[in-house]
């Protein structure tokens, strides 16, 4: 009965919605090929989610590394009610609010620092992370246009980087799926080799591996001499890209590398930051500060927020008829005040080290899987984000995209929810919340070596 009204419900979204980042047809199924079940869920419940027939799955991806505490964390629930009855909304332009200012005092505050560096010291918010990376692209671009040095109107970004759907941000992406068919409305960024560990030549470590990709972007940057306004990066984890992770080295080389060209740096932390790597900022860790640092995802813990940190050099972007990029729910009261109940339950909870640990012993079961089954290609994380790879052979790292869309069906009907690289790449990307508990973690591994002792 129950699960009839969950069918029902399916039929009912499928006559009316489109989802984001889906073709449709998996859903409705048709010439020869089963339809992919949508899951209707009606609520959350720690690191599960409950669907309308009744039945829990446990969340090992956060609605793709978002989702911080878990679902309904009762300290967020109360943040979110308590600015509701007080001041749900106001614009930014011309007014202010206790949230916006009390966050970004916040977030300044706990902010990557460099000895040698004027630390972040103004904030300017966005309602999501696309719209985050555009203010920093735009931002760069307008503070050496105030400067009269029009040649500069490029970006270099990374290889298998990711940035986000909007046309600026998509520019600067580089995952073919998302910005193969609008290539050609897409501003010109310029391409330089990832550093990815997974990349290495046969007998290269991961640190030579950053060296060489490097190396190319040393070369990039001297023949583009003047043309370029920033680098942007994702520091130390391509997540969309597939959780490719790279050696910490690269980042102080690309910091020091934008230094002796004028370039800013860009550092990317809607995915890494907030404590999934195991440090507050992925960048905090190897002592870089960027001039920009786009947040996003965790900083809402599921309400719509972006804020873009920036060191005193670039406030006068503004001077020169203002700096007039603008959404119209860039930091709402209510998801600010969210925004600052986050920094206080991680910093208070220490969900750093959690992540550090509960990391730890995930990634440590997966590679004892890895020993046993030979389809296992890679394990790789840090911290609460981690990445698996299932190949069809281990030499020759032939991806098994239909092994992993195997398992994941798999995983859904023993009650996991995960997320497979889509474009035929059989990479697993796990990312469950903070929150989660070892038990739960174990839990999850067993679900996971069932649903491919089933799939193989
Ligand atoms: C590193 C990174 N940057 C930007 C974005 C875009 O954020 P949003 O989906 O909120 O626009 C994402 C989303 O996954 C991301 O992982």
């Amino acid at each position: 009965m129950i699960a009839d009204a969950a069918g029902r419900w399916r039929a009912r979204d499928l006559d009316v919605l489109w989802h984001p980042c889906t073709q449709m047809r998996e859903h409705h199924g048709g010439e020869g090929r089963a339809a992919l079940p949508l899951v209707p869920i009606e609520r959350g419940d720690g690191a599960w989610l409950v669907g309308r027939d009744g039945r829990r799955y446990l969340d090992a991806v956060s609605s793709w590394w978002t989702n911080l505490f878990g679902h309904a964390e009762p300290r967020i629930a109360a943040a979110i009610a308590a600015q509701a009855t007080t001041l749900e909304q106001v614009i930014l332009a011309g007014f202010s609010h206790a949230p916006a200012v009390e966050l970004a005092e916040r977030l300044l505050g706990i902010a990557p620092r460099e000895a040698e560096r004027a630390p972040l010291a103004k904030v300017f918010y966005a309602d999501n992370g696309s719209a985050g990376v555009e203010v920093a692209l735009k931002m760069a671009f307008h503070w050496f246009h105030n400067r009269g040095e029009h040649r500069r109107t490029k970006f270099i970004a990374l290889e298998n980087g990711y940035h986000g759907e909007t046309l600026g941000a998509l520019a600067v992406g580089d995952v073919p799926l998302y910005r193969r068919v609008y290539a050609p409305l897409l501003l010109e960024a310029l391409f330089t080799p990832s550093p990815d560990a997974y990349l290495a030549e046969p007998g290269e470590s991961p640190v030579q591996c950053a060296e060489r990709a490097a190396d190319a972007l040393r070369i990039l940057l001297e023949a583009h001499a003047g043309e370029i306004c920033a680098l942007i990066l994702e520091p130390r984890v391509q997540c969309a890209g597939g959780m490719r992770m790279h050696d910490p080295l690269y980042l102080r080389r690309a910091r020091e590398l934008c230094d002796q060209h004028g370039v800013f740096l860009i550092a990317d932390e809607i995915a890494v930051g907030f404590g999934r790597t195991g440090t507050l900022f992925a960048c905090e860790r190897d002592g870089v500060v960027p001039q920009y640092l786009t947040l996003s995802k965790t900083l809402g813990a599921g309400l719509p927020l972006a804020a873009m940190l920036t060191t005193p050099e670039i406030e006068d972007v503004a001077a020169e008829r203002g700096y007039l990029f603008y959404t119209t729910h860039a930091s709402d009261p209510l998801p600010a005040a969210v925004g600052l109940k986050v920094i206080e339950v991680i910093l208070r909870d220490r969900f750093t080290e959690r992540a550090a640990a509960l990391g730890t012993r995930l990634k440590d079961g997966l590679v004892a899987l890895q020993q046993r089954y030979e389809c296992i290609g890679d394990v790789r994380g840090r911290g609460l984000l981690l990445g698996l790879d299932l190949v069809k052979d281990r030499r020759s790292r032939t991806p098994d995209p239909e092994l992993a869309q195997r398992v994941a069906r798999e995983c859904l009907a023993l009650g996991m929810m995960t997320s497979v690289v889509r474009g035929g790449f059989g990479i697993f990307r796990i990312a469950p919340p903070l929150t989660i508990e070892p038990g739960e973690i174990d839990l999850g591994l067993e679900i996971f070596h069932k649903a491919l002792s089933r799939a193989l």
